[in-house]
């Protein structure tokens, strides 16, 4: 009885415990930051030129961010990934930028970025090195969050190389969460652990965005795997805590076609959206594909879920999420290597009973009125999107 009792008492405690919990600290809150309310837009360079990262890339880069119409359409963070310092950290213990990548220092160029009307993002690891043997954080988390606030830092992609095994990730991301909110300057932090160590579970509470999956490749059939691997994950997204299914390959080795696929996809699921390919010299497809402001309208809105797979008919597929206004986006997807029809219906998508609706096409930026019927052909190796509302305008009328 008295045991019972005392177990009683404990699991009152348990409970009291959680519920009280700081928000950051509690397993299923986002962490509370009161950044990327919705998935971050931006740059990264590391799709596109590895570790061939230096001040001149990035200065041009935020220059072509606006000449190009990305940052109207948007895109603000220009983050910088591995290969940035000097193979050791100085005398004092801080992190070195590479003097001969970047001559003027991080500050100043992180001042130039910021004259642009941007945001500047730095890169390293929770482990000993950095996957590309650089030094990395683990140990060192407040010491390399303060320098970088002191740089004007706005983002931080936190890796998982050189981790010992020694401390478990949930641990070693959280100390790092911790070092930047501690710093008091405001820091979008992205875990990029590649859906290990249990971050399904973690992730929401510690980083704006988590990896889901490994390291992107600028071909057709890692997009599609690396998108089979997202409806397990769909559940756990929500505004200023997002599943990252890592940067866009727009630009890089994919066709247009597949581009804009994979540009529609990420779009629905909510995804950070990243361009990884070379801002300064992108072809008229490429840059039109990164500013469709009514795909991006899509990933920035939040309907209540990330999108979501709603149907599988082999190679040819229907995703679908819910639109904060009550409409519902849609990918019409064909997987295949040859053109296909790809069909849904307004009831499938979960749109109200309506006399009519209007389907309006993301790309051609056209709308057509449907009686429910939703259908696109669609191409070898891309998707229609569309975006599906209940309308008073009967098929015939327009
Ligand atoms: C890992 C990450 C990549 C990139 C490289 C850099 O593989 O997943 O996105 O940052 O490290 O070395």
């Amino acid at each position: 009885m008295r045991s019972a009792l005392g177990s009683t008492a404990a699991l009152a405690v348990i409970i009291a415990a959680l519920l009280f919990a700081p928000p950051s600290a509690r397993p299923d809150t986002p962490l509370d930051n009161g950044l990327a309310l919705t998935p971050v837009l931006g740059w990264n360079d590391w799709n596109a030129f590895g570790c061939a990262v230096d001040d001149a890339l990035i200065r041009e880069t935020a220059d072509a961010m606006v000449s190009s119409g990305m940052a109207a359409a948007g895109y603000e963070y220009v983050t910088i990934d591995d290969c940035w310092s000097l193979r050791t950290r100085d005398d004092d213990g801080d992190l070195v930028a590479d003097p001969v990548r970047f001559p003027a220092g991080m500050k100043a160029l992180a001042d130039y970025v910021h004259g642009k009307g941007l945001k500047i993002g730095i890169y390293s690891s929770a482990g000993l090195t950095t996957c590309a043997g650089y030094p990395a954080s683990l140990g060192h988390e407040v010491r390399d969050a303060t320098l970088w606030a002191s740089w004007g830092i706005d983002y931080l992609k936190y890796d998982n190389c050189g981790n010992t095994g020694g401390t478990p990730g949930e641990e070693r991301f959280a100390a790092m969460r911790d070092a930047l909110v501690a710093t008091g300057r405001p820091i979008v932090f992205a875990v990029c652990n590649w859906g290990v160590d249990s971050v399904r579970v973690w992730g929401p509470s510690t980083g704006n965005s988590w990896r889901t999956t490994g390291d992107i490749t600028d071909d057709w059939t890692t997009v599609m795997a690396i998108l089979d691997a997202q409806p397990a994950w769909a559940a756990r997204s929500r505004p200023g805590a997002w599943n990252d299914p890592d940067m866009l390959e727009v630009g890089n080795g994919l066709t247009d076609t597949e581009a804009r696929a994979h540009f529609s996809l990420w779009a629905l699921l909510n995804a950070p959206l990243l361009a990884g390919n070379d801002l300064r010299s992108m072809t008229e497809g490429t840059r039109t594909t990164l500013t469709n402001t009514e795909v991006v309208a899509v990933d920035q809105d939040w309907g209540g879920r990330q999108g979501t797979r709603i149907a599988d008919h082999g190679d040819q597929e229907v995703w679908a999420k819910p639109m904060s206004d009550g409409s519902t986006a849609v990918v019409l997807l064909n997987r295949a290597d040859t053109a296909a029809t790809v069909s849904t219906t307004a009831g499938a998508l979960g749109l109200p009973a309506a006399p009519a609706y209007s389907v309006r096409d993301l790309w051609a930026h056209t709308a057509e009125p449907s009686a429910g019927a939703v259908t696109a052909e669609v191409p070898a190796h891309g998707a229609a999107m569309v975006r599906v509302s209940t309308s008073t305008t009967r098929p015939g009328e327009l």
